[in-house]
């Protein structure tokens, strides 16, 4: 596979393979998506003592808690014979394996298990269950699977600071909402990446926008789009508050932040096969 040019006026399209070979989804998973901050939920998921949730990070099962006020989550995985602790959401003070009864307390630590009590060499204190790495950014929590991932904010070094002015600690969540996209998921990011195609493809935004004027910063592993809105211009984002200039962020590898005066939506971009998102 060709290299990627450093120098953008000698940039050219990927190879096909980029976008349609299964073997290279399959290398994203391990290299891209488990070593990377993945978006998971919303903090209001957990706003409460013993709140959870399930869901999944690719083709793992995973569970968040809270647990008197800290955030964990684990791999929704007995520790037995690797049942499921967690179904949907709720308040627990207990997760309980749905296979033979084993129960862990919302740190993680098994406390019961059933008709164990002559087994040689098993001790409760020692059976716990696999954490993943938590982090709440503004409303938004996400997570890591792989252990060696470098922390949130050393993962995204600078995004803090830039973030900081927009108040998005205030947003809370309004809908969700999922589309089904016959695209590779670089495809869509891609397209993100680029306001290039703002004039032919959205000319109601290109009206609003100073189009003359969108700037492109690059951040440690994310990208800031920006344009200030048209003086004179009636936005759609205007809110009063501020300039109602518009907000792009990418995180790598999938999540877009679209933050207008008092709006955040939130985009993430999940592989579905390699043609589907
Ligand atoms: Fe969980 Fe057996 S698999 S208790």
């Amino acid at each position: 596979m060709q290299p990627i040019h450093a120098d953008i006026t000698r940039a050219s399209t990927p190879e096909p393979a980029f976008y349609t070979d299964p073997a290279l989804l399959l290398a994203e998973e391990t290299a891209v998506f488990a070593r990377s901050w993945q978006f998971v939920g919303h903090a209001s998921q957990l706003a409460r003592p013993g709140d959870y949730f399930t869901t999944t990070l690719g083709r793992e099962p995973l569970v968040f808690v809270n647990d008197d006020g800290v955030l964990r989550g684990f791999f929704n995985v007995c520790r037995h014979r690797a049942g499921t602790v967690a179904v949907g959401c709720g308040r627990t003070k207990r997760l309980v394996c749905r296979y033979h009864g084993w129960a862990y307390d919302l740190s993680g630590r098994l406390r019961t298990a059933p008709e164990m009590e002559g087994a040689q060499d098993f001790d409760k204190a020692d059976i716990k269950l696999a954490p993943v790495a938590v982090h709440q950014f503004g409303p938004l929590l996400f997570a890591a699977l792989d252990p060696t991932t470098p922390s949130f904010d050393d993962f995204y070094p600078d995004l803090s600071a830039r973030c900081a002015p927009l108040g998005l600690e205030r947003m809370q969540h309004f809908m969700t909402r999922d589309f089904h996209v016959a695209s590779n998921w670089k495809i869509y990011v891609e397209n993100f990446l680029e306001g290039y195609h703002i004039p032919a493809v959205h000319p109601a935004l290109n009206r609003e926008l100073d189009y003359r004027a969108y700037v492109t910063e690059l951040g440690k592993r994310h990208v800031l789009q920006y344009a200030p809105v048209q003086a004179g211009t009636a936005s759609l984002y205007r809110d009063g508050a501020g300039d109602g200039s518009a907000y792009y962020f990418w995180l790598h590898p999938n999540v877009m932040l679209n933050i207008y005066e008092g709006l955040l939506q939130t985009n993430v971009v999940i592989p579905d096969g390699v043609d589907r998102c």
